[in-house]
């Protein structure tokens, strides 16, 4: 099995356009930070169910993010997808005989980081839960003493037969862990519970698995998103943040083990699965969610971009319109300032959206907010700030400065919170 073997990114060097708006083909981007599938070796077992022609897209995606993938089919599955599609998007040679190629339910397993099944029909998780090996895939499941992650896929009935279910439970008690299914049409025609889960969520299960648990012991709270602030009923002022920056480190976190709690502006984002969630609107919403999670929080991490000023005034109806309208704002409450002058106050990492390349500005809002962090992003730069899925931070602390390359958000939250556990670490 071959591990990948791209080059570094190296530091200064500005990401080609390619690199820029195609996050996923660039897995140089990514080099050098903890929690990913980057040059980990996943071992994939495809069995025989009619999601197997997705799993093109699961090899597709998690060779873009830097891993190697080796597959293992059985018989079954060659009926819905063929061995040379899967060597294709894997540019690994497929396993499928016990007898093809001898010692491979041994070779194959002590070379992977991660076992995945996927589609995992009944046939495969009962033969696992039972210690069957009678063909290459089973026999690699006995073999292997890492992680393994299932992801079952099958008619309703069988999902939830009870012997079915014993299985699971069986497989679970010893670490193994389970992705779905979802409830949904199914491939007979039926509803219910069989469907196997969408790819970007077997992925995450996947990085939470490879994932080093290094935030146990944190409570953190992330904020995302806008704020809106009312003129009236129907207008607001607020500003483009999508949610994406912050709903990355909230994953993040979840994935290194951290109590998470994410008070978000209007975002069209899915929920994050594991958080603590929490909706809010204005300024004083946000502020007063914080407020109420302080308690219990040991990191509070402020990546929305929350508006500054509110009109002075809102209307209880619709403003008419008569000529122009003269608007009066004043200043909202400044939330970090709120939390710094709490008696336990967590650790506060603040973000800066400055227009232009002001590291200096961000210094100085480091020092003015009494952070202990400040994520400086020019979100005028292409590719970087708001609404887009990349980004381009300096990690800056009183006495430090991490400048990082454009990456993917989900790059830059692990780059973030691999900072934030050094500290913590030190600081005991
Ligand atoms: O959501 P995305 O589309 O992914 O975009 C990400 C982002 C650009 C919004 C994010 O990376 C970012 O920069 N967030 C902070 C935006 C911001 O409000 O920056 P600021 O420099 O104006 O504020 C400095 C800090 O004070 C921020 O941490 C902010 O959350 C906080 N603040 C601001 C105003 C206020 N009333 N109270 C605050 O606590």
């Amino acid at each position: 099995m071959l591990r990948n073997k791209s080059r570094t990114f190296q530091r200064g060097i500005r990401p080609s356009r390619k690199d820029l708006f195609n996050v996923h083909s660039s897995p140089q981007l990514a080099a050098g930070y903890s929690g990913k599938v980057r040059d980990k070796s996943i071992l994939l077992g495809v069995t025989g169910g009619v999601a197997a022609y997705k799993i093109v897209d699961l090899i597709r995606r998690l060779k873009d993010e830097g891993a190697s993938v080796t597959v293992i089919m059985t018989e079954a599955s060659k009926n819905f997808i063929t061995p040379l599609s899967l060597e294709v998007a894997s540019h690994n040679k497929v396993y499928s005989g016990l007898f093809d190629t001898p010692m491979a339910h041994i070779t194959l397993t002590a070379e992977a980081d991660i076992m995945v099944i996927a589609p995992a029909t009944a046939n495969i998780i009962s033969k696992f839960a039972r210690g069957i090996a009678d063909d290459l895939l089973s026999t690699c499941l006995l073999s292997f003493n890492k992680k393994v992650v299932i992801a079952p896929a099958m008619n309703w009935r069988m999902y939830e037969n009870p012997i079915l279910q014993e299985n699971l439970r069986h497989l679970i008690s010893r670490g193994v862990i389970q992705v779905g299914p979802e409830k949904g049409s199914l491939a007979c025609g039926e509803e219910g519970m069989g469907r196997m889960s969408e790819i970007s969520e077997i992925i995450e299960v996947i990085r939470s698995a490879l994932s080093k648990k290094d935030l146990v012991k944190e409570k953190i709270l992330v904020t995302a998103g806008p704020t809106r602030e009312y003129l009236d009923p129907v207008r607001f002022i607020s500003n483009r943040s999508s949610g994406k920056m912050g709903y990355a480190i909230a994953r993040a976190a979840i994935r290194r083990g951290a109590e998470v709690t994410l008070i978000s502006g209007p975002s069209l984002l899915s929920q994050p699965e594991g958080v603590k969630f929490v909706s809010v609107e204005t300024t004083v919403d946000m502020l007063n969610a914080v407020n109420r999670e302080l308690p219990s929080t040991t990191v509070l991490i402020m990546s929305a971009a929350v508006s500054d000023f509110t009109p002075a005034k809102r209307a209880r109806e619709k403003i008419e319109k008569s000529g122009d309208l003269l608007l009066r704002l004043s200043r909202t409450p400044d939330i970090i300032s709120e939390v710094r002058k709490k008696k336990d106050r967590p650790f506060i990492i603040g973000f800066a959206a400055e227009t232009g390349n002001k590291v200096r500005r961000a210094k100085e809002k480091l020092k003015e907010k009494n952070m202990d962090m400040i994520i400086f992003n020019d979100v005028t730069e292409a590719g970087s700030g708001f609404d887009v899925d990349t980004n381009r931070v300096v990690i800056i602390e009183r006495e430090k400065e991490i400048r990082l390359p454009l990456m993917s958000k989900d790059y830059v939250a692990e780059a973030i919170l691999d900072r934030l556990s050094e500290l913590r670490r030190i600081d005991g």
